[in-house]
């Protein structure tokens, strides 16, 4: 079983955002899937009802995530994703040490990139592959990324955080798609808002089989220099 992790402490960074469009994504490929929503604001609780399916399940969590995780895995359920309110707490520490993976999603901001730094040491400290997700981000033109997300790369790379090498934009259909409690391919499959979470959750994917063991580890998302 696989548990995804969605954690920073800055408030509308995409946390719950990343969490919804990819459950939805995985969900379609029929994985047993589960999300937990340990964020007390119940943004993907909200999704989930406007959804209407139960597909994935999801469960709430107080102060541990621990036994939902530990009945998941008598459950079968392959994928877990995990949404944490945007502060240092108790229930954050408790996702994270049951992390196979964190994704620190982060707007290209001076600020934004600032406040990632205490989430990286918490996955740091408790031995967690992670990377940061760049969220939000203003459009690529013929290809070129804005300078504003170089900027964020360069801020990152200081503090030798690996970095998601693409970008997930800022999308009107990525708002649209959560109003229906649908995800982004749900929405509008053939949009791009769609394209860059399919590759987010192959990025993903791949970090999780370098994670097991089961292939290189370079170029990993969680490796990966920003
Ligand atoms: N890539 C994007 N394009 C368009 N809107 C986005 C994008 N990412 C997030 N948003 C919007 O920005 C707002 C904040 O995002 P979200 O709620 O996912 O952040 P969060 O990290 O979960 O916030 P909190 O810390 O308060 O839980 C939401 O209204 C969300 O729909
Ligand atoms: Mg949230």
């Amino acid at each position: 079983m696989n548990v995804i992790v969605f954690a920073s402490r800055k408030g509308g960074s995409g946390k719950s955002t990343l969490a919804a469009h990819l459950a939805a994504q995985v969900q379609k490929s029929s994985k047993k899937c589960l999300l937990i929503d340990a964020d007390p604001q119940g943004s993907l609780t909200l999704w989930h009802k406007l959804r209407g399916t139960n597909e994935p399940a999801l469960k709430i969590a107080n102060r541990s995530v621990t036994e939902i995780i530990n009945a998941a895995r008598r459950d079968g359920v392959e994928w877990v994703f995990i949404d944490t309110p945007p502060n240092v707490s108790a229930v954050v520490d408790d996702a994270i040490k049951n992390a196979t993976m964190v994704v620190i999603p982060a707007r290209p901001g001076v600020f934004d990139v600032n406040a990632v730094q205490d989430t990286i040491l918490n996955c740091r400290s408790a031995r967690k592959p992670y990377a940061v997700v760049i969220n939000g981000a203003p459009a690529r033109r013929d290809e070129v990324e804005s300078p504003i997300v170089s900027v964020a790369r360069e801020a990152m790379a200081k503090f030798k955080a690996p970095v998601w090498s693409g970008q997930i934009t800022n999308r009107a259909d990525l708002l649209l798609a959560l109003a229906e409690g649908d995800g982004a391919r749900e929405y509008a499959a053939e949009g791009r808002a769609a394209g860059e979470i399919a590759k987010l959750w192959a990025a993903i994917e791949r970090s999780i089989r370098a994670i097991r063991g089961t292939v290189s580890a370079s170029g990993a998302m969680h490796k990966q220099a920003a």
